[in-house]
């Protein structure tokens, strides 16, 4: 490893964590994406493990050797673990997706699930994303499997299952698109006070701010986690990554990428956000590269480490940002 200091050590002294999104496949088998995390950051999600298709891939039985062996390795290097995710409409499980289900029966299921995977990392995940993804991006409410079963109160339900299992857990709300003022951060806000209103024991919202292709405006997005916060919740960055049209990229795509990762962590730390999550460890783990046909319409090095884990001039920024701290 470098003989740098590394980042999560700068980062700690501001009281800050600075997190990557971690491949259980990666985590095994490449040795420098595993020192790159083990030296370099103070906080991890695992990327697919907690999700209910890996967890429960065969009816009846859940799966938690991938979970477990990212959730310990964490554990080992002091590392704040984010849960990911409890309920999502991605990633279900095959047999799941073929289940015809009374409402009951789903509602059943998903505490049944909610109380066993929470129960099991209790005192191990600091953070969950209980919800993800559950405003659609014209600001609706997403009419998913659980929606369709429950209606909106099925936000409540997952929050106060996941609560009563684990009252010292914080308990999350997690999305896309919604990092700046927006419509779709309004409908999001109008979401959390409904949910306030009702007296749900959530925490704070994770914004992913996935900026593929834009940037949103960092003053902007200051001001959209100041309103949240505001409403009493926490807020942190969860899934962040930068990436450029793969048909018009900047002349200086490197430069320009750390330029914003500084100015996202300049805003977090005016903001009092001590989170930033970045999704993935380096560039050649990237979902990107893998997701639909976002290769062809982005380019595919978003992270702050290169192929190799080497660190990129977006290492330095969101460095040199955490060090003005002082
Ligand atoms: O593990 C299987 C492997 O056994 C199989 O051979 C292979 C080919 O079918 O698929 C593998 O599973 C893939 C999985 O990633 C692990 O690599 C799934 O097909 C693939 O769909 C899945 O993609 C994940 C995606 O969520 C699913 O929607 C990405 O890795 C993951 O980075 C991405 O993460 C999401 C967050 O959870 C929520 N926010 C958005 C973010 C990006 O989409």
């Amino acid at each position: 490893m470098s003989n740098e200091r590394p980042l999560r050590e700068i980062a700690h002294e501001c009281g800050f964590k600075v997190g990557a999104a971690v491949d259980s496949d990666l985590l095994r088998n490449d040795v420098s994406y595993r020192d790159a995390l083990r030296y370099e950051f103070n906080a991890l999600t695992p990327e697919n493990a907690l999700k209910m298709g890996p967890l429960r891939p065969i009816r009846g039985t859940y799966d938690f050797a991938d979970a477990d062996a990212i959730v310990n390795f964490g554990r080992k290097h002091g590392m704040t673990i984010r849960g990911h995710t409890l309920v999502w409409h991605n990633q279900t499980p095959a047999w799941f997706q073929a289940w015809d289900y009374t409402d009951e029966q789903l509602r059943r299921f998903l505490r049944d699930h909610i109380h066993t995977v929470v129960g099991r990392y209790r005192s191990k995940i600091d953070t969950w994303d209980v919800v993800n993804e559950a405003v659609s991006d014209d600001g609706t409410m997403r009419e998913t499997v659980w929606y369709d079963a429950m209606g909106e109160r099925y936000i409540d339900r997952a929050f106060e299952w996941a609560n009563e299992i684990s009252p010292e857990t914080d308990l999350y709300y997690n999305d896309y698109g919604a990092d700046a003022v927006n419509k779709k951060s309004d409908a999001v806000y109008e979401l959390m006070e409904r949910l306030l209103d009702r007296g749900v024991p959530i925490d704070g919202v994770g914004f992913q701010l996935h900026a593929l292709g834009d940037r949103p405006n960092p003053e902007s997005v200051g001001e959209n986690f100041r309103r949240f916060q505001d409403l009493g919740l926490d807020v942190q960055i969860t899934e962040m990554d930068v990436a450029f049209p793969a048909d018009d990229p900047p002349e200086n795509p490197l430069e320009k990428q750390a330029e914003y990762y500084g100015d996202i962590v300049r805003t977090c730390l005016a903001v009092d956000c001590n989170m930033l999550i970045t999704w993935g460890v380096n560039d050649a783990g990237s979902w990107v590269r893998e997701f639909k046909d976002f290769a062809s319409r982005y380019t595919v090095d978003p992270l702050l480490f290169d192929d190799h884990s080497n660190r990129k001039p977006a290492y330095r920024a969101v460095r040199d940002a955490l060090r003005r701290v002082k």
